[in-house]
């Protein structure tokens, strides 16, 4: 699905979130570098949005997706930013050794993930004891007013935009019900917990659309 929308995936990220996505991956970067990091995987990193926002710094900067389209547009992004690499791997089953990574991130990554326990526990692997894993995700305001809003814009205006502009509703149906159904706030942290996560921190943005999630090894 995603090879299928890889070269429409920004127009419409930008369009349907009102280009507030760039403030909330902004958002993930500065907290990635709180604790001076020098080896940063992205994961799911579609078109590498996160993994790009690293480019200027002196950092390592491995961005996987399990779409080659969407690395193919990745890699034209990032030409010519050393620090950068993008590599095809199943978030699930990664090829990285035990303990290599000093920050993971994931942008709207893991509810796409097909077992998500399964990949919880493989970013955990690979992460460094005591280091964060960062993750970006939908999220449905918990007050009435604004959750009205939110279920009329997801089901009535996303699944219009990825019809005009990718020639694709389906696929845009399917983002706007899992972004809905996806577990959110506590019940997602109790996912994090039960996967061998400690400190989980919820930060909630723009009146709870999305949450960044910390949580360390
Ligand atoms: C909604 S896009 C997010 C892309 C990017 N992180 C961003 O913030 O825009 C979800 C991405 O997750 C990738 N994905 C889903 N399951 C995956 C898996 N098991 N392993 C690697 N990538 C996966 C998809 O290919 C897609 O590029």
């Amino acid at each position: 699905m995603f090879n299928n929308i890889s070269s429409k995936y920004d127009r419409i990220n930008r369009v349907m979130t009102l280009s507030m996505d760039k403030n909330w991956r902004n958002t993930v970067y500065n907290l990635s570098m709180k604790d001076n990091p020098k080896k940063i995987i992205d994961i799911a990193t579609g078109t590498g949005d996160i993994a790009l926002c690293f480019a200027n710094d002196n950092v390592e900067v491995i961005g996987v997706d399990n779409a080659q389209m969407m690395l193919d547009l990745a890699k034209k992004k990032s030409e010519n930013k050393q620090n950068i690499t993008f590599l095809l791997e199943d978030a699930e089953n990664m090829s990285f050794d035990d303990n290599t990574f000093d920050v993971a991130t994931v942008g709207f990554g893991v509810r796409n993930f097909e077992n998500l326990d399964k990949g919880l526990k493989e970013i955990k692997r690979i992460l460094k004891p005591g280091k964060k894993l960062i993750i970006l995700e939908t999220a449905v305001p918990s007050f009435f007013l604004f959750r009205v809003g939110y279920v009329i814009y997801t089901k009535i205006f996303v699944p219009f935009l990825g019809k005009i502009i990718a020639n694709n509703q389906q696929a845009y149906n399917y983002l706007s019900n899992s972004a809905e159904q996806f577990p959110h706030g506590k019940s997602f942290k109790k996912i994090l917990k039960k996967n061998g996560f400690i400190e989980i921190e919820i930060n909630k943005l723009n009146l709870g659309i999305v949450n960044i999630y910390e949580a360390k090894k």
